[in-house]
């Protein structure tokens, strides 16, 4: 053997050995199954598990996304967006639904754009030019937003002021002009409507934007440093837990200044989760939970306005994300895994779209760790459990997350204590048995909760339905985690289920 050739094997020994060093100090200990809990409403909001932290936005109950109707009080018909957008608004309604719905962007506390059911904003005909209204710019800009002056002591009458400065009013069931000025509150004035909120959305996008930039820096980093802490990974620890899932968002990967609403500064937070965890030997999860242009249009999504919009033309900066975030938590030894996003909802996410980003996502994962799992969430809504299963076995350390709820869905309406425990033995796990294969990818049980629709359930009930979910999801090869660590709701936080002695993991 030459010389050369020696000191080529020589030295590729030696980074193989690195190698194998590296792979061991990023896992050293990683025992499965998992057993984690999920820190929800941290660097994700979820207004519902903590509604007081939206409490000194100014008109907060207009946030982006509410969805508003507005009724003439002189014909006492709604204003809708004929055809559901793309041509004429008019007040010719006696009922209100889809067209009649419009869904807020907030410019700040008193201006607004109105997005209408096919996704146009209402505006000013012909580019601002006249005072019609209309619904067919796909953009939202100065011809497109209005003012909303409530009246005092009855904030559901409203009128609506035009970017020409005049106020909207209703001259006849089939159109509404901006050429409106002195006015009154009377039913009988034209310009005077009555507001219905049909439904609002507390996530990430609302809180941000509800503060606006001078005030939700300060109130966001106040909230990252004060809802989790050092206290909770000891407390989790010491009670049976060793590993957290940690809901991010995509902004993440701009700090310190991402696009506006959104706020700087999580990554900072993110290490120190993962010093904590270091400290008291828990795994992290790192769990893309809003991905850009919304996978699902849920709040939790930090979607804007509900509409789900991630597709083909957002996969590459969501692999862009998981990127970072591999980049910066590769080299932690608490690192268990990264999955790659939340709950993607179908059919508005394709399967082809979401294995082309499943499969770059997890290319971004390798080329800094090949140890860490890789998650890949299963698609809601009508789609098949097993779709992802012979994609995920081609590929190393991969693992299906699937989310079981007993809510949510007509199924459990009704259910008592006892079928609702039924359910869980049988049909979960008939459920899990069928994604959990022995050559295919691990499968995990990313979220669970002891909620359910029976109403005055016992303490006893819900320890019986504690005590089966964890014998059933105790079978997921990866682990599962509970929904949440910390929420309102009792019975969604497991660190109240622990203290209460509903659950007990030791
Ligand atoms: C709110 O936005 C409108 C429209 O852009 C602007 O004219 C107004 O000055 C803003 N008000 C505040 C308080 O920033
Ligand atoms: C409302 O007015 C529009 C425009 O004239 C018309 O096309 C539509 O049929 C009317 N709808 C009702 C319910 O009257």
């Amino acid at each position: 053997m030459a010389y050369d050739s020696y000191a080529n094997v020589v030295s590729s020994l030696f980074l193989f050995s690195c190698v194998i060093s590296l792979s061991l100090a990023q896992n050293a200990d990683i025992k499965l199954p998992l057993r984690a809990v999920n820190l929800g409403n941290w660097l994700v909001t979820e207004g519902w598990m903590k509604p007081s932290r939206f409490d000194d936005i100014p008109n907060k109950d207009l946030l982006d996304g509410t969805q508003v109707q507005f009724m003439s009080t002189k014909f006492q018909k709604y204003i809708a967006a004929e055809s559901g957008g793309g041509t004429i608004v008019v007040a010719n309604r006696t009922s209100a639904s889809g067209w009649e719905t419009f869904r807020l962007w907030r410019v700040n506390e008193t201006f607004y754009n109105f997005r209408v059911n096919n996704k146009q904003f209402i505006g000013l005909e012909n580019q601002g030019q006249g005072n019609g209204l209309v619904a067919v710019s796909n953009t939202a800009g100065y011809s497109e937003t209005f003012q909303i002056v409530r009246k005092d002591g009855d904030s559901s009458r409203v009128r609506l002021s035009a970017s020409n400065g005049m106020f909207i009013q209703a001259i006849s069931e089939t159109r509404l002009t901006a050429d409106y000025g002195s006015s009154s509150w009377d039913d009988s004035d034209p310009s005077v409507f009555k507001l219905n909120i049909v439904s609002t959305l507390r996530g990430e996008y609302q809180i941000t934007n509800g503060f606006g930039p001078d005030k939700a820096p300060q109130v966001l980093q106040d909230h990252w440093d004060s809802y989790i802490t050092d206290e909770d990974f000891k407390f989790l620890s010491s009670n049976g837990i060793n590993a957290v899932r940690i809901p991010v968002g995509w902004w993440i990967a701009n700090d310190p200044t991402p696009p506006k609403p959104f706020v700087g500064g999580s990554s900072k937070v993110l290490d120190n989760a993962f010093d904590w965890a270091e400290k008291y030997g828990v795994k992290v999860i790192v769990d893309l939970h809003a991905a850009p242009g919304s996978q699902n249009g849920n709040e939790h999504s930090a979607t804007r306005d509900g509409f789900q919009e991630w597709g083909d033309s957002n996969v590459a900066d969501t692999v862009a994300v998981i990127d970072f975030l591999a980049a910066r938590y590769a080299n932690r030894p608490s690192l268990a895994a990264i999955e790659l996003i939340n709950e993607p909802l179908a059919p508005g996410v394709a399967l082809d779209t979401l294995k082309s980003y499943y499969k770059a996502g997890y290319d971004a994962v390798r080329k800094y760790t090949s140890t860490a799992y890789v998650i890949m969430s299963n698609r809601l809504g009508p789609a098949d459990h097993k779709e992802l299963l012979s994609f995920a076995s081609g590929l190393s350390r991969v693992v299906i997350d699937v989310h079981y709820y007993n809510l949510f869905s007509n199924n459990f309406n009704g259910l008592n204590v006892q079928q609702n425990i039924d359910y869980v033995n049988n049909q979960r796990a008939s459920d899990l048995g069928a994604v959990t294969t022995s050559n295919g990818p691990l499968t995990f049980v990313g979220e669970w909760t002891c909620e359910w629709n029976v109403k005055g359930a016992s303490k006893q009930d819900y320890q019986r339905f504690a005590n089966a979910q964890l014998g059933v999801y105790g079978r997921a090869t990866f682990g599962w985690a509970y929904w949440a660590h910390k929420c309102e709701a009792n019975h969604w936080s497991l660190k109240w289920m622990i203290e209460n002695g509903y659950i007990k993991l030791v």
